[in-house]
């Protein structure tokens, strides 16, 4: 049996997690944040203070951690029992975790835990490589965007709201350089799925890019 997926690819700060989650919820799917595996397995290895130039011994660190997301108001991330929600969003995990993506051997090991999140009644899956790599047969694709200004001044603007201290110019800095890295990398690369439906935000409201995408799903 088909069980539908709706892929949304992007660079950091175009909105894909916050359409996500509200398309997820008007369809009543399922919803799979494929960036904060990454984060998560980044905070694993620098706490267990595994080098994260060392491929193999990430990847080890990425077969072994036991990850649960619990969904209550709030999404609720447990690594090995502990709550790590709460460092999750912050840019220095992001970049940690855009480093230990760029191995094609973690990915490797992480690519059946993304697809098991492939269940009834529908799946939203947000990411870098969800159309072109995990669920390359999705039924729907979307591939979000918006220019590095808009998206480092949307990120600012989340991490203050969550409380975390940041600098615009810097903010917007790493995340050009994140992309840059995310981009360049030879093993599943941040790019558009041919057949994906492409959406700049930049100049139109999240309200607005979340209807476009109820409509490509009908
Ligand atoms: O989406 P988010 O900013 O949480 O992702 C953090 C990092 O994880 C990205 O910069 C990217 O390097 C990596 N990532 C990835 N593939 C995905 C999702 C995230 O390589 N599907």
């Amino acid at each position: 049996m088909n069980i539908p997926v709706l892929t949304i690819d992007g660079p950091s700060g175009a909105g894909k997690g916050t359409v996500s989650r509200a398309v997820a919820k008007k369809l009543g799917w399922h919803y799979l944040d494929s960036g904060s595996i990454y984060r998560s397995l980044a905070i694993s290895a620098l706490d267990k203070q595994v080098d994260l130039l060392d491929e193999a011994a990430v990847a080890e660190v990425a077969k072994n951690m036991q990850l649960a997301f619990e969904c209550d108001d709030e999404l609720v991330v447990k690594l090995d029992g502990i709550d790590i929600t709460a460092r999750l969003p912050t840019e220095e995990t992001g970049a940690s975790a855009s480093k230990v993506a760029a191995y094609p051997a973690v990915r490797k090991v992480l690519l059946q835990k993304q697809k098991d999140f492939r269940q009834l009644p529908g799946l939203v899956a947000d990411g870098r490589d969800m159309g072109t790599v995990v669920f390359s047969d999705a039924d729907f694709k979307v591939y979000l965007t918006a220019s590095a200004k808009e998206r480092g001044d949307r990120r600012f603007k989340q991490l203050k709201e969550k409380g975390i201290d940041a600098n615009l110019d810097k903010i917007t800095q790493e995340i050009m350089l994140r992309d840059r890295r995310d981009s360049e990398r030879k093993t599943a690369p941040l790019m558009p799925a041919e057949d994906a439906f492409y959406l700049d935000s930049s100049d139109i409201s999240i309200a607005e890019v979340i209807n476009q995408v109820m409509i490509l799903t009908e």
